[in-house]
């Protein structure tokens, strides 16, 4: 059984950053099975031992991943009146808090990320972290992707927001079917850039979200856990290494 150090289990509990957890524990406000320990080296048993904060036992969540391939016909919520959402896909009777992180169409497929872990799903869907998306695209074959679709997404579109979209790179398969890499995730962003240079998306899947890529065997509709590197990963990515 896995013994972390007091100071890393009440920082990944969210009591504090280390620093401040230092200091809970210099002031006397952390104790283990009623004892003060005397630094946050100390290692502890997680399964038994009784960690306090203010006299407050530490309950520590236990989060969960899961790489969703995402069917055409699902919502990507956790409720909804009239259709099907994803998380009726995923097997786990016992988290009752599993969400998506971010959104693809009911009609979009692909790969969808569903934890209970809220601070990294905000990560990676803020702003400020450019976390890239790649989805394989096919376009009406009534207008191909024109010859500088290319140039033209790489230094950005308007969409109809205040600002043009940010670069995006896109690599032509043939005149209807693309990969396209977008850092941002705005509404129906992908089929509105396509719009944008006069096409219209008729599929698509997204096959890669930040440093996971969707599993080619894992069929429509499947789910798996995220192997312990695939979390690694993407914790590296969004700064929550374990240090
Ligand atoms: N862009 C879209 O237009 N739709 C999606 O589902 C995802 C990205």
């Amino acid at each position: 059984m896995k013994q972390p150090r007091l100071d890393k289990y009440l920082a990944d509990a969210g009591i504090g950053s280390r620093s401040q957890v230092k200091e809970y524990i210099r002031k006397k406000m952390i104790t283990i099975n009623g004892n003060f320990p005397a630094d946050g080296a100390v290692k502890i048993r997680p399964e038994q031992d009784v960690i306090c904060y203010q006299g407050r036992p530490v309950i520590r969540e236990v989060f969960v991943y899961y790489m969703l391939n995402k069917p055409a016909g699902y919502v990507s919520a956790t409720k909804d009146s009239s259709c099907p959402t994803v998380l009726s896909l995923i097997q786990d009777s016992t988290h009752k808090d599993l969400f998506p992180v971010g959104r693809l169409d009911k009609d979009t497929e692909g790969l969808l990320l569903i934890t209970n872990d809220g601070a990294m799903a905000h990560r990676l869907l803020s702003p400020g972290y450019h976390v890239n998306k790649t989805y394989y695209v096919e376009v009406s074959r009534y207008h191909t992707i024109p010859p500088d679709a290319v140039s033209r997404f790489q230094a950005g579109v308007d969409i109809g927001e205040k600002h043009f979209t940010l670069p995006a790179a896109l690599e032509l398969l043939s005149p209807t079917s693309a990969y396209i890499t977008i850092q941002e995730g705005k509404y129906h962003q992908v089929k509105r850039m396509f719009h944008a240079i006069g096409c219209e998306v008729i599929y698509l899947k997204r096959i890669a979200f930040a440093s996971l890529k969707l599993e080619e065997s894992l069929s429509s509709g499947e789910s798996r856990p995220l192997r312990t590197e695939e979390l690694q990963a993407l914790k590296n990515l969004v700064r929550m290494g374990e240090k």
